[in-house]
């Protein structure tokens, strides 16, 4: 599906988004120190109600997107999920629910099952019971989470394991991907922690070494050429000792949209944090007027945005100048070359946070409401 209205004359047309992830709330019972939502998190007052959600589901099929991403912080902490399940599936949207599991038992996985969930996709944060619980901040979870793998194949629901990976759980890798064949996942994404938000606050405690990269990077390669046609193995290569930036979200505002538990609609799960947006809402407008038509999703589409070196460079339309909300995490201005590129005048920035990565990680700032704590990595007090 294409649409009259593009950035600027000579542009191609704007496709319609093939995937749409729906943070339906930021509450979690976990803490991840790289989690993915802003620092300033939403509280369950701010979020929108079921007929809100629903009416995006339909708007979501008309514009022509496929899959549905169910996420948060934590999906099946919101008692409506089934319903919303339900009718996406009715509307014929491909449903994926992205869940760290510690919410869900059997009867309740059956009911996602039976509203016509389409695919699972668990978090874990280790193999190492110790290591996971301490990352995730939340004890008793490793076991609910195996149980909950356990329940997904049973149910017939084909499973994908997800790790984030850093400086605190890479050596264990070939245990990870171990892990996903004894618990049947016909997939494993292994991402490594991309710097912005929460993570950026700890990156001293999560960035790993050229070593450690090295060697995952080797893990991965064997595995896949071991495990081919039994478990696809996603690999999201780290930032930090790249020459050349990821193509972020696919490009921005590309071909994924995220909504915000509030219902404002963006190009990326992190881009809430830029300043100077003026976001659009679903709760109030239609999800075609923010993909089509607001400034915010506009800005930075395509390429006519772009400074040089991107401007000149062959790769313009592969990376898409990198990712705006590292751009401006690492240098103040969104619409700069990513700086993970080696042709960015910025590169510098990138290479001295890896020089100064110091020999023992730093202390954890948990996700949480409210002002952050820092924790040792024991985990033994709270400061
Ligand atoms: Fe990508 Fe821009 Fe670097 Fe070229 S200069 S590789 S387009 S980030
Ligand atoms: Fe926002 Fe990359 S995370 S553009």
């Amino acid at each position: 599906m294409s649409h009259a209205s593009s950035p600027a004359a000579e542009s191609p047309p704007v496709e319609a988004p093939m995937g749409l992830l729906m943070e339906l709330t930021h509450r979690c019972p976990l803490r991840c120190p790289y989690c993915s939502n802003p620092v300033e998190l939403q509280r369950a007052g701010e979020e929108m109600d079921t007929a809100t959600w629903k009416r995006v589901l339909g708007e979501a099929a008309a514009l022509g997107i496929l899959q549905v991403h169910f996420s948060g912080g934590e999906p099946t902490a919101r008692k409506d999920l089934p319903d919303l399940v339900r009718h996406a599936a009715g509307l014929g949207l491909y449903t994926n629910l992205i869940t760290s599991g510690v919410l869900l038992d059997g009867a309740s996985l059956a009911v996602l099952a039976d509203a016509g969930l389409d695919h699972v996709q668990l978090s874990f944060q280790d193999v190492e019971v110790e290591s996971a619980e301490r990352i995730g901040g939340m004890p008793g979870a490793q076991a609910r989470k195996l149980a909950l793998a356990g329940q997904v194949t049973a149910a017939g629901l084909p499973l994908t394991l997800n790790f984030v990976v850093h400086r605190q759980n890479l050596d264990r890798l070939p245990q990870m991907i171990d892990l996903g064949l004894e618990l049947g996942a016909g997939r494993i994404e292994v991402a490594h922690v991309q710097y912005y938000g929460w993570s950026l606050m700890n990156r001293d405690a999560l960035l790993p070494s050229r070593a450690q990269l090295d060697a995952a990077t080797a893990t991965v390669e064997a595995a896949r050429a071991r495990l081919k046609g039994r478990m696809v193995i996603d690999y999201v290569p780290p930032d930090y000792y790249a020459a050349r930036p990821k193509a972020c979200m696919g490009g921005w505002a590309r071909r994924f949209m995220n909504i915000s538990p509030a219902g404002l609609a963006l190009p990326c799960h992190a881009a809430e944090t830029l300043p100077g947006f003026d976001w659009p809402s679903v709760a109030t407008g239609s999800l075609a007027a923010a993909w089509y038509d607001s400034e915010a999703f506009n800005r930075y589409r395509g390429t006519a945005w772009m400074p040089e070196p991107c401007q000149g460079c062959e790769r313009r339309e592969v990376d898409w100048g990198g990712c705006r909300c590292q751009a401006f995490a690492l240098t103040g201005d969104a619409g700069r070359t990513d700086p993970a590129c080696a042709l960015s005048p910025d590169h510098g920035v990138m290479l001295a946070a890896v020089r100064a990565r110091g020999e023992v990680p730093a202390e954890f700032i948990y996700r949480q409401y409210g002002p952050a704590k820092t924790v040792p990595v024991d985990g033994t007090q709270v400061r």
